[in-house]
């Protein structure tokens, strides 16, 4: 077990807060969706309030390890100013003379942000000596980066290591019981929806929900690799042909030990993918050869509402369809509100199902919208997690 933040004494320290304030900006510079910076504040406000002087760093966008405006901090911090009434300072550089000469002169309350991480190359080699430059400015190390967990970054784990007076912040806690929680103590039947496009980036979770859930419903541009694995003549959908061979191998797995992988039984299709295309719906065994499918159809959304309806705890990552398109939105949009009025305990994870998710308002039917993208996905596969690993155990006090 890990250590939390309340377990450290932070008074009079340096604290250096590893967050995931990776926003979006439009082409303005203006945050579009706060979100990321809402969810942190509990941990900040903890922080200021034990009296400690608070080093905030994150990393925002892929800026490639150099410096782009477009990926500075700086709007982060003009959005930090709206919600706190701390004195808020912003570092122009991140090991830099002034990020050294600002964290040395905080004040006990004060906050200090960091430019972005990832304009320096080494935060993604995990650099030693970078790390060494970040932990210099502090007494203590809190890692709330949950949508950054699965990176073995310098600022998530070699600076783990080198402040071993370590914990996690608040929203770290609450993603990482949540979603292990639903998935290893779920009450049933577990209902995990799956959409969204590669098969290869989730098979590992698909594989990893097929032994826990009762039910695994498949859909998004995912559903046509399967559908091909299984014979299917998909027309001009999406398939990752890669993946056929896995998508196989699971299918044959799940009717072998009567697991529930459940596909679309009809989907809506088009002939180009285009925000105005209009769509038909086919049967999958009858999609026309020039056609595309683009969201699951009528009677796949019938089946899989009646599954939903029957189940206690869903797990939900990534769209049914193009849901940016209005006339392919509808799959994705049913599952939404048919897992909502379940009344059931629900997660939902990855940036477009939570984004659809709060375009229907329904962000209050559900029990937690993950921060994480690839970060819960690689919490329900069970993978590797640097950013936990590399913090203190409770043991080890
Ligand atoms: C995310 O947006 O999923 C996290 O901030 C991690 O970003 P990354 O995929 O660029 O590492």
């Amino acid at each position: 077990m890990k250590r939390m933040l309340t377990d450290l004494d932070l008074k009079g320290k340096r604290v250096l807060l590893r967050a995931d304030l990776n926003v979006p900006l439009d082409d303005k510079g203006n945050i579009t969706d706060d979100t990321r910076i809402y969810m942190e504040l509990p941990t900040i406000r903890y922080i200021l309030k034990q009296g400690a002087k608070l080093i905030i760093c994150s990393h925002l966008g892929r800026p490639k390890g150099e410096f782009n405006q477009k990926y500075s901090m700086f709007p982060v911090a003009q959005q930090l100013i709206k919600y706190l009434i701390n004195k808020i300072y912003f570092a122009v550089d991140v090991v830099g003379p002034d990020a050294m000469e600002k964290a040395k002169n905080l004040k006990e309350g004060e906050i200090l942000l960091l430019e972005n991480l990832r304009f320096h190359k080494e935060e993604e080699l995990n650099d030693l000596y970078f790390a060494k430059k970040l932990a210099s400015m502090a007494d203590v190390y809190i890692d709330d980066a949950f949508g950054t967990i699965h990176r073995k970054h310098a600022s998530i784990y070699r600076v783990a290591k080198l402040l071993p007076k370590n914990g996690m912040g608040f929203l770290m806690g609450k993603e990482i019981n949540t979603i292990t929680e639903a998935m290893e103590n779920p009450k049933r039947p577990l209902v995990v929806v799956l959409g969204g496009a590669k098969v290869s980036d989730k098979i590992g979770v698909v594989k990893n929900l097929m032994e826990k859930a009762d039910y695994v419903l498949i859909g998004g541009a995912m559903a046509f690799t399967f559908l091909k694995a299984k014979g299917y003549d998909v027309g001009k959908s999406i398939v990752d042909d890669e993946s056929l061979g896995v998508a196989r191998e699971i299918l044959e797995k799940a009717e072998a030990e009567g697991k529930k992988i459940v596909l679309p039984i009809d989907v809506a299709a088009t002939e180009t993918y285009s925000p105005n295309a209009s769509a038909r719906c086919y049967d999958v065994d009858k999609i026309p050869s020039n056609l595309m499918g683009l969201d699951i159809g009528p009677k796949t959304i019938k089946l899989y509402k009646s599954i939903i309806k029957s189940g206690k705890t869903f797990i939900w990552n990534g769209p049914m369809g193009v849901f940016e398109f209005s006339n392919f939105s509808k799959g994705t949009e049913a599952i939404a509100k048919a897992i909502a009025k379940t009344g059931g305990f629900s997660i939902v994870g990855g940036g477009d199902s939570v984004a659809a998710v709060k375009l229907l308002r329904l962000e209050n039917k559900f029990t937690h919208l993950s921060t994480g993208g690839g970060a819960t996905l690689a919490l329900l596969e069970g993978a590797e997690l640097p950013g936990l690993e590399a913090l203190t155990d409770v043991k080890e006090n």
